[in-house]
């Protein structure tokens, strides 16, 4: 959704990490962006300018004399950007851009610039710690550049130390949240996601079919958008969003600390999480043995807490709280009753059990029913961009 339509300015200087700017252009075009590469000459020491050519489907800016399409060619590039990131920049590149000087077509673009732009220093390691080269990143930080700290690690000179420039996925969300409005900066959100585990034996427990994708995806669009997140999750597999505070908990119990302890602090809770509604009582210390009669095994259960039921009845006034329903049936009807029982101000009714919507799907379809009685239906679509919709419909309803 960030990228969608957007013209993006990808600025590749000489550095061996050059070969990600690839990848980080791949993803770019994937999301949806229109993106143009201007490349210094080191760069194409690196990688082949047809590369960036073919995979842009843009002519990329490298040559400010024979550029055949127009004289002004880099000033139409620079004024139609939405944002720009120089990845991997150079101390060189970063030297020139701090001191405003235009010798090649990357640098003279750069300088044309109004969007937000990003710089990723890429170097060795001396050379990154050189004091010449934090000033001059602290000159384009105060001047309103985003700088994305290099990685530290064994780097292409065989030293080990920062310098090397992050994964492409790294930037390319950092990139993501540079073009989203902050229209939730200074509020704390406090979001559950994932199944909770409740242990039968220390080998064995109940669970449920949730993967995380869905509160995961709310969880990085709230982070994107200025918000302050902490993300309550269950075990998942996948990566913890950037930027986000990650409590990892197992059981139902575990969540229920976990929540109610960041409750105070939270202006807005959503809970996604699947949490296991019955546990076994006195779970095995050991491993349940196979015995051999016929009689099978019955598991005696309790029931958990209903943590968004504790957190809507104990939830102050500025507190805004939304919960998930998952129903396989009579949608409308289940998120209602249950808006109402647990004292929500707004329900995300969702059908499990299908291919495209709910449990590990992708992409969700979701029934938004607010407590003032506003219906908002979000259509299926990214599971991303749901987190967006539902984000939008929350902010509307805020106090
Ligand atoms: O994780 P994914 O694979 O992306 O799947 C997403 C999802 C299907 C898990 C998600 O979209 C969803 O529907 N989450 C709610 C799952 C659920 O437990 O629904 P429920 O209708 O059983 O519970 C209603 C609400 O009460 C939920 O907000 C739940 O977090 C909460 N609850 C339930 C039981 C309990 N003991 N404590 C709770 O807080």
């Amino acid at each position: 959704m960030e990228f969608k339509d957007k013209n993006i300015l990808l600025g590749v200087t000489g550095g061996i990490a050059a070969y990600k700017s690839v990848e980080l252009l791949r993803l770019m075009k994937k999301a949806g962006a229109n993106v143009t590469v201007a490349m210094t000459d080191a760069a194409g020491h690196f990688v082949g300018k047809t590369t960036f050519e073919v995979l842009s489907e843009n002519p990329v800016l490298s040559d400010l004399w024979t550029d055949t399409e127009s004289s002004v060619r880099h000033i139409d590039v620079a004024s139609s950007s939405d944002a720009a990131v120089v990845a991997p920049a150079t101390a060189n590149c970063i030297a020139k851009l701090a001191h405003g000087i235009a010798d090649d077509a990357l640098t003279t673009t750069m300088l044309a610039l109004t969007c937000p732009t990003m710089i990723c220093p890429s170097m060795n390691t001396d050379m990154y710690q050189n004091i010449r080269v934090q000033n001059n990143l602290d000159i384009l930080e105060q001047t309103g550049m985003h700088i994305v700290d290099p990685d530290s690690g064994v780097l292409a000179c065989k030293t080990t130390g920062a310098g090397r420039l992050p994964e492409p996925w790294f930037i390319f969300d950092r990139l993501g949240a540079l073009l989203t409005k902050k229209d939730l900066a200074g509020k704390n959100i406090l979001i559950s996601a994932g199944p909770t585990v409740e242990a039968i034996d220390p080998v064995r427990y109940i669970s449920n079919h949730s993967s995380g994708k869905m509160g995961y995806a709310i969880a990085r669009a709230a982070e994107n958008r200025g918000a302050h997140v902490t993300l309550v999750s269950g075990p998942v597999n996948i990566d913890a969003p950037v930027g986000v505070e990650v409590l990892g908990v197992e059981s139902c119990v575990q969540m229920a600390e976990a929540m109610l302890g960041c409750l105070p602090n939270a202006d807005i809770i959503i809970k996604v999480a699947a949490v296991a509604d019955y546990r076994p009582v006195n779970p095995a210390d050991k491993k349940i043995k196979k015995t051999n009669d016929n009689d099978g095994l019955t598991l005696h259960l309790s029931e958990n807490q209903d943590i968004l039921k504790t957190i809507g009845s104990r939830k102050g006034d500025h507190q805004f709280l939304v919960g998930f329903a998952a129903e396989t049936n009579d949608l409308d009807a289940y998120a209602l009753g249950k808006m109402k029982k647990k004292n929500l101000d707004m329900i995300a009714a969702n059908l499990v059990g299908g291919e495209y919507t709910g449990f590990k799907a992708d992409t969700n379809k979701v029934k938004l029913f607010s407590k003032d009685g506003t219906v908002t239906d979000i259509p299926l679509m990214k599971k991303a961009d749901v987190a967006h919709k539902l984000l939008d419909a929350v902010l509307e309803q805020l106090p």
